[in-house]
C-alpha cells in the first residue's frame, strides 16, 4: 500500500473541513431515509439528491450508489449516496462492505473524502465504525511498485486524506486499533502473494519475516542444515530442483499464560509452482506465484495478533520452496523418507504442496504439542472445481474446530466448507512400494485424497483443521474490500477464531 493513505476519525462536524476536491459520503436506508448527523450535512442538497434518486431510480437498495457531481449548495466536489438496504443486524462482513463500497466510490483525483458512519437509525456503534473503516483500509489497498510509466492521470494524489465521521471519535480510534492490526496482517499477506517468484523466493520471503520481530515475534529460520538434520525429506525433495534454497520458518507470538500449549498455524509456501518435472501447461502458470498464499496468511496472521497483543501463545510455521525442474530435481517414481519415518511414493512432482505440508504438519505436532493446528495452503485444483472462489475447502479431524472455523467465516466473511475425510478414500493412494503415494492418480475427489493425504502427518491425534485455499488465495476473486490479485484470504478468518475461542 503507498504511505499515502492516512485513516482517521472526527466528529460528525467534519464536512466543514472538506475542501473543494473532497468527497462526502453518506448511507442511506431502502427508504432513502438518512440519520440525523448526515441529513445535517447534507441540508439543502436533500431535494436535490431526492430528484436525482428519482432520475436514477435509486432506492437504496444494499450496494447501490448514487452519485452528485458538484451538487449546488455543498462544498465536496462530489456527494456519494450508498445504499445500506434495511440496515438492520448488520454482520462485520456487511460493514466491511459498506466500507468497501465508500472507498470504491472515491475518484482516483480525490485526496480526501469524509465517510458518515451513520445509518437511518443512528450513529454506528465505535466498533461497528472501526469496522467500516477495516473496510474502506482493505480497499485502499494497491499493489503497483513495478508501475513506472503511468500517465499523469492515472496517478492517484500524492495524499489520500480518509476521515470516518462518528458520534464518539475517542471510542472509534479506541476500537480500530485491533483492526489497524489485522488489516497490517492483511495488506501484509498480499503483498507477499502479489510479489512475484523472481523476487519472493523461500530466501527473500524467510528474511521479510523477520519484520515480525518488531512486534515481538520470535523468528526463527530452519536452513538446509537444520532441515536435513530434522529429517524433512518430503519437503527437501521438492525444493531440490530449484537454485533456491529451501526454508522452514518458525513464528511464536506468547501474548498467552507462559506454558500454556500454544495454537498452531502452518502454511503451504510454494513461491513459484512450475510443476516439478510432472510440468504444468504454459497458460496461466504465472498464478503460480500465489501457490504460497497460505504462508502469506500465517505470516499476518502471526503479525496482526502480535500487533493486537493477543492474549495467546501461537505458533506459525511455514514450509517455503520453490518446485523447479532441473537435472537435480525430484523425478516420478523417487521415494522419500518423511520426517514422521512414513516413506512416500512420488508419483506426480506437481502434487509438491502436500509434501512440504507432511513435514511441516510432522514438526510442529511434534515440537509444540499446540492444542490444535490449522494448515493453509493453495492446495488442489480440485477444490476450485468443488466449490468456486467463494469457500475454502475445510477438512477436519476435530467437530468443535470445524464448527468454530465455519462460525467465524460467516461473520467475517471468509467462508469454509466442511468437506469430508474417510478412511475410504485410504486406498486411493496406497502404493505398490512405499507406505503410499503422493497423489490418488484419479482426478476424483482430488482434494479429499490431498487432504486424506496430510492427515497422515497430523502426529499424536492432535486436533487439526487442513483450509485448501486454492480457489480463494489469489486471482480474479475481486471483492468489495479487494481489487488486487492477492487476497489475503484467512488473515480475518483466524484472527477471529483465535479471539472468539482461545483468547483469554
Ligand atoms: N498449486 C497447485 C494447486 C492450484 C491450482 C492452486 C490452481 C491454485 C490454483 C498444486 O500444487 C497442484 O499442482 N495440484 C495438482 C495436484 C494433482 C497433480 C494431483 C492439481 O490440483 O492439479
Ligand atoms: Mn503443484
Ligand atoms: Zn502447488
Amino acid at each position: 500500500m503507498s504511505d499515502a493513505f492516512k485513516l482517521g476519525f472526527a466528529p460528525f462536524a467534519a464536512p466543514a473541513r472538506i475542501g473543494p476536491s473532497g468527497v462526502l459520503i453518506v448511507f442511506c436506508d431502502d427508504g432513502l431515509k438518512f440519520g440525523p448527523a448526515s441529513a445535517k450535512a447534507l441540508g439543502a442538497v436533500a431535494g436535490l439528491v431526492a430528484r436525482a434518486a428519482k432520475a436514477e431510480r435509486f432506492t437504496g437498495k444494499s450496494g447501490t450508489t448514487l452519485e452528485l457531481i458538484v451538487p449546488e449548495g455543498l462544498k465536496a466536489a462530489r456527494l456519494v449516496v450508498i445504499g445500506a438496504g434495511k440496515s438492520a443486524n448488520l454482520q462485520q462482513k456487511d460493514l466491511l462492505k459498506l466500507g468497501g463500497l465508500a472507498m470504491g466510490k472515491l475518484p482516483l483525483a480525490a485526496s480526501e473524502g469524509v465517510v458518515f458512519a451513520e445509518l437511518p437509525n443512528g450513529a454506528l456503534k465505535a466498533e461497528q465504525a472501526a469496522d467500516l473503516a477495516l473496510g474502506v483500509t482493505l480497499r485502499a489497498y494497491v499493489f503497483d511498485r513495478y508501475k513506472t510509466k503511468r500517465k499523469d492521470d492515472e496517478k492517484p494524489p500524492a495524499k489520500r486524506n480518509i476521515t470516518i465521521a462518528v458520534g464518539d471519535v475517542a471510542a472509534a480510534r479506541k476500537a480500530y486499533v485491533t483492526r489497524e492490526a489485522i488489516s497490517g496482517g492483511v495488506l501484509m499477506a498480499r503483498d507477499l502473494v502479489n510479489e512475484p517468484a523472481n523476487v519472493l523466493y523461500p530466501e527473500e520471503f524467510a528474511r521479510r519475516t523477520a519484520m515480525l520481530k518488531k512486534s515481538g515475534v520470535m523468528v526463527e529460520v530452519l536452513d538446509l542444515k537444520a532441515m536435513k538434520k530434522l529429517g524433512m525429506n518430503a519437503l527437501l525433495g521438492v525444493g531440490q530442483g530449484s537454485t533456491r534454497e529451501s526454508r522452514v520458518v518458525v513464528m511464536r507470538w506468547n501474548g498467552g499464560k507462559a506454558g500454556d500449549a500454544p495454537i498452531a498455524f502452518i502454511g503451504k509456501g510454494v513461491c513459484f509452482d512450475t510443476g516439478g518435472i510432472s510440468i504444468k501447461p504454459a497458460a496461466g502458470m504465472e498464478d503460480m506465484k500465489g501457490d504460497m498464499a497460505g504462508a502469506a496468511c500465517v505470516a499476518g496472521l502471526m503479525q496482526a495478533l502480535a500487533a493486537r497483543k493477543a492474549k495467546v501463545n501461537a505458533v506459525g510455521v511455514i514450509g517455503l520452496v520453490e518446485n523447479m525442474p532441473d537435472g537435480n530435481a525430484q523425478r516420478p517414481g523417487d521415494i522419500v523418507t518423511s520426517m514422521s519415518g512414513q516413506t512416500i511414493e512420488i508419483i506426480n512432482t506437481d502434487a509438491e504442496g502436500r509434501l512440504v505440508l507432511a513435514d511441516a504438519i510432522w514438526y510442529t505436532a511434534k515440537r509444540f504439542k499446540p492444542k490444535f493446528m490449522v494448515d493453509l495452503a493453495t492446495l488442489t485444483g480440485a477444490i476450485i472445481v468443488a466449490l468456486g472462489q467463494e469457500y475454502a475447502g475445510m477438512f477436519a479431524n476435530d467437530d468443535k474446530l470445524a464448527e468454530r472455523l465455519t462460525k467465524a467465516g460467516e461473520a467475517t466473511g471468509e467462508l469454509v466448507w466442511r468437506m469430508p475425510l474417510s478412511s475410504a478414500y485410504d486406498k486411493m493412494i496406497d502404493s505398490k512400494f512405499a507406505d503410499m503415494k503422493n497423489t490418488g492418480g484419479s482426478r476424483w475427489g482430488g482434494a479429499i485424497t490431498a487432504a486424506q493425504f496430510i492427515q497422515r502427518f497430523v502426529a499424536d491425534k492432535t486436533p487439526w483443521a487442513h483450509l485448501d485455499i486454492a480457489g480463494t488465495g489469489f486471482d480474479s476473486r475481486q471483492t468489495d474490500i479487494n481489487k488486487s490479485w492477492g487476497s489475503g484470504w484467512g488473515v480475518r478468518l483466524l484472527d477471529r477464531l483465535v479471539r472468539d475461542y482461545y483468547e483469554r
